[in-house]
Parts: structure tokens; sequence; C-alpha cells
């Protein structure tokens, strides 16, 4: 046996599970497992990945600059104040890393992101989950929980794998209410579904005297290239030199660069995926709920279905993927009565409906 020990506190770590991608004895399956959009990336982008092949022996700009400045462009946001990474998770980690050790406490909602208890783990920090409201999450019952251990707030509106949110008021209650040397991280990994007037990512509450927001967004969602890794935050300028201390020199690629920018740059993809995301949503959770199914209201690209017992849940999901269509269970969120299912094309949507709805 080997002498080698790491950190003991890592142990305490449970992998992340990713979405199943088959089904042994199914040839054909669709993954709704991932929320992946199936509209799929965008034709620039493929084309930008084209042309960078010709180009493959140059290490990328590991400034990322002129995906900066096209993200600032599109946001509205000081390029000089956005950190790219392969993959908003990345950004989880690093954080973790940069703002909390073994001792301090990280903070997020019963129903949050695995990823944060598991960057919390990983620095070895206590992870401490807020109970849930309806699976909302509560500010109330977030800020209850503060003390002087906590170090970082994550919090992802919309949430996954909920899909539910909070409203911007409640999100700036939530950073009034925090000392200034806690850090709030806000996940808008879901913010392009998130259709209602009302919504904002949080990103002018990183502009304030307290420095202590940061704003992740990605592109393995709206934009379809979870493949290539691709992620970034908006982050106060001291936040922002710390990341960039702390990052791996080359972590973005070119071709992840090149796509990234040719995918913000299509305006008519984006409007036809958020449309089809809006439509198909509404008309499988309508069907769900007309069929006396509880779906949680949806504000992402995703919907979460509560049955009556976690033995209802695990046979919809059988049924779901021994007609090939992969659903997400989430037993490692303590929702074993739920199933999480990504809004897929039409005909997807359409027989997750019919099989739902005959059980
Ligand atoms: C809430 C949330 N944040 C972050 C991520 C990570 O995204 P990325 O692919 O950019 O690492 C996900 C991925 O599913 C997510 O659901």
């Amino acid at each position: 046996m080997s002498k080698v020990k790491a950190l003991a506190y890592l142990s305490k770590i449970e992998p992340y599970l990713p979405g199943d991608f088959s089904v042994e004895g199914v040839s054909e399956t669709v993954k709704l497992s991932s929320n992946e959009s199936p509209l799929g990336a965008s034709p620039k982008a493929v084309a930008a990945l084209d042309r960078i092949s010709g180009d493959l022996k140059t290490y990328p700009d590991s400034s990322a600059r002129l995906l900066r400045m096209a993200i600032g462009k599109k946001y509205g946001l000081n390029p000089e104040r956005i950190v790219c990474e392969s993959g908003s998770e990345q950004l989880i980690n690093l954080l973790a890393r940069a703002y909390a050790q073994s001792g301090d406490e990280i903070l997020y909602s019963q129903y949050g992101f695995i990823a944060y208890k598991i960057a919390a783990l990983s620095v070895g920090a206590r992870p401490v989950a807020a109970p849930e409201t309806h699976h909302t999450t509560s500010v109330d019952n977030l800020l209850s929980l503060l003390t002087e251990r906590t170090r970082i707030v994550f919090l992802a509106n919309p949430n996954n794998p909920t899909g539910t949110r909070i409203k911007y008021s409640e999100i700036e209650r939530l950073r009034t209410g925090l000392p200034e040397d806690v850090l709030l991280v806000l996940d808008a990994a879901y913010a392009e579904y998130a259709i209602d007037e009302e919504y904002q990512d949080g990103c002018t509450l990183v502009d304030t005297p307290e420095a202590n927001v940061v704003v992740l967004h990605t592109f393995s969602k709206i934009y379809a290239l979870a493949g290539l890794r691709l992620g970034w935050c908006y982050a106060p300028a001291e936040i922002v030199g710390v990341l960039h201390n702390l990052r791996g020199v080359f972590t973005v690629s070119s071709a992840a660069q090149a796509a990234g920018i040719a995918a913000l740059e299509d305006e008519q993809h984006i409007a036809q995926s958020i449309k089809h995301n809006t439509e198909a949503r509404a008309f499988l959770g309508d069907a769900l709920s007309q069929a006396g199914l509880k779906v949680l209201p949806s504000s992402a690209n995703f919907i979460c279905v509560q049955f009556d017992s976690a033995e209802s849940a695990a046979a919809a999901d059988l049924l779901l993927r021994q007609n090939g269509l992969i659903p997400r269970t989430l037993n490692e969120y303590g929702l074993s009565d739920c199933i999480r299912i990504t809004i897929g094309l039409s005909e997807h949507c359409e027989r997750v409906a019919r099989l739902l709805t005959k059980t």
C-alpha cells in the first residue's frame, strides 16, 4: 500500500456524478441528463472551429483578450473585469481555493448545485446547506446560518437541479445581509433561460464599494459549447487579480475562444434556442401537470418532476430509459423522489410526456 497520503479531508469528497449518456441494451438514446442544448452550437461557432484547426501548434492567448471583449460587448461589461476559464466549474473551484480553507464554512442552498459542496470539501472547508422552502432558495435561511467562519455563499439562480429561482430583490436582500468580508458568488449558468423581465444575473452588484460579489456564466448551456469547456466570471478588480494569479496559464483553448466569440455574435441562434426552450418547457410542464404530476416551476432548460415516492421516481426513470430517453436521478441531492429532465427537441418532449402521463 502506498505511503503517499493525500490530505485527510479530501476523503470526504463524493465525486460528481455526470448525467448518464447510454443505457445498456438500448441502442438509440437521447441524453436528457446534463442540460445540454438540443439545438446544438451555432453554425458560426462550428465554422470558427474549422478555421482554428489550421493552427493548432500555437498556444492560445492566455488572457483570452478578444473573447473577453466580445463578452463585454454582449453583456455590457468591462472586459478587464472578466476572467475566462475552462468551464465555470473551474471558477467555482478557484474561488473556493482563494477564499476558504480548513475551518472555514461555505454556505449554499439545500438543493444548490453540488459542485459547491465538492469545492468546499476540496479545500477542507465545511459545507453548510440552508434549508429551502418549496424547493426554492430561502434567503432568510441562508442569512440565519451565517457564522464568523462563513467565507463564501454560492447561489445558482436559476438553480440546478430544481430549476427554481428567487426574485432579484431577494438577491439584493441577501447581499445586504452579508458581512462585507463574505464573498457572494451568483451562478448565472441558466440566466438566458430566465426570460421574465424582472430577472437580473447580479452583475450590477459586482460594481459596488464592498467588492464582494462575483457572477459566473457558462458557454455550456445556451451557447451549447459544453464539450469545449468555457466559462467566465465578472468580478471586482482585486478578485480578478487573485484569480489570474491562481489559475493555469493556458486553460482556455484557442478552439474554445474562437467558438465562444462566434457563438456570442449569433443573435439569431441564441434567440431561436431561447424560444424553443420557452415553448417546449411550457409544453412539457403543462402536459405533466395536467396529468397530475408535480413539476417544479422552472426558469432553466430542464424541469424537475417530483413524484409521490422515491419508488415512483425510480419507476419513471426506468420507463424513460427503457424507451431511450435518459433523465437524471437526483439521489445525491437528497431528492430521490424527483427526476430532472432536460428540455430536448419537441419530439423528445412529446415522447417524455406520452410515457410519463401513462404511468
Ligand atoms: C448551476 C451550474 N453552475 C455551473 C455549471 C458548470 O458549468 P460548466 O460547464 O461551465 O463548468 C453547471 C453545469 O451544469 C451548473 O448547472
